[in-house]
């Protein structure tokens, strides 16, 4: 099975001086024995590239160049020092309007950069109380995930859009029904479905991290507001290890 995976997802939140917390966060993990991800702003990744853990964009373009004012390709992460970047974040998806078929050919893109895509997925707190989270997973997943994903091109983040930010967590339960969920339509499609990496995501601290990483095909997790300060990433990662 492949090394479980931290990830920080940093969002529009970092200045250089947040550096600082990466290199304290270096100092306590260098012999981590899980992969640590950090998606910072991209305006930092080409000062993160030395650094012990993977550094993954935020977003990427599915064109390579072009006139597309503002973006930024997934060759051009690449070149800054990205080994990841992150697809179909919820937020793109609500403040982009980014629709499946946009996030699967960013994930292509990514392919294409070498990068490996994290393809992020989500029910709302709409369809959650309507009863069609499994069937949102499908559409994403079907709609979202390229046919050319593979274990070592592709991580699945599952993310309620209604636990990101909010402090409210779904209950361990409701986390491995998603999960089995989504890796039984892995193993359905992908050779190797039953490696690719399902993190989830959405309020997770230290103080329920080892909970979350005790549910059956929860092989990780993509942390926002608890990944900017070493203080609060760090418990994650050891909990992470201990699971
Ligand atoms: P929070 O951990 O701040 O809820 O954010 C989760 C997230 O959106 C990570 O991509």
């Amino acid at each position: 099975m492949p090394r479980k995976l931290a990830a920080g997802n940093w969002k529009m939140n970092g200045l250089r001086a947040s550096l600082a917390e990466l290199k304290t966060l270096e100092e306590r993990h260098d012999d981590a024995s899980v992969d640590i991800l950090i998606c910072p702003p991209a305006t930092l990744i080409s000062a993160c590239k030395d650094m012990l853990f993977d550094i993954g964009g935020q977003d990427c373009h599915s064109a390579t160049s072009g006139a597309h004012t503002g973006d930024l390709s997934a060759q051009m992460l690449a070149d800054a020092g990205a080994s990841h970047v992150l697809t179909g974040h919820s937020e793109r998806r609500t403040d982009h309007g980014e629709d499946n078929a946009t996030v699967a050919a960013k994930s292509r893109a990514a392919y294409a950069a070498d990068l490996m895509a994290v393809i992020c997925i989500g029910e709302t707190l709409e369809e959650r109380e309507s009863g069609s989270t499994l069937s949102v997973i499908d559409t994403q997943l079907a709609g979202s995930v390229p046919d050319a994903a593979t274990a070592q091109n592709t991580v699945i983040a599952y993310e309620p859009v209604w636990a990101i930010g909010t402090g409210k967590v779904p209950t361990l339960d409701q986390i491995g029904e998603v999960h089995a969920h989504i890796r039984a339509r892995l193993t359905d499609r992908f050779t190797d479905g039953a490696e690719m990496r399902i993190l989830y995501g959405g309020s997770v601290k230290g103080s329920n991290a080892a909970d979350i990483f005790g549910v059956p095909h929860v092989d990780g997790a993509l942390v926002g507001g608890a990944s900017l300060k070493a203080d609060d990433f760090s418990p994650i990662i050891t909990a992470l290890e201990k699971a």
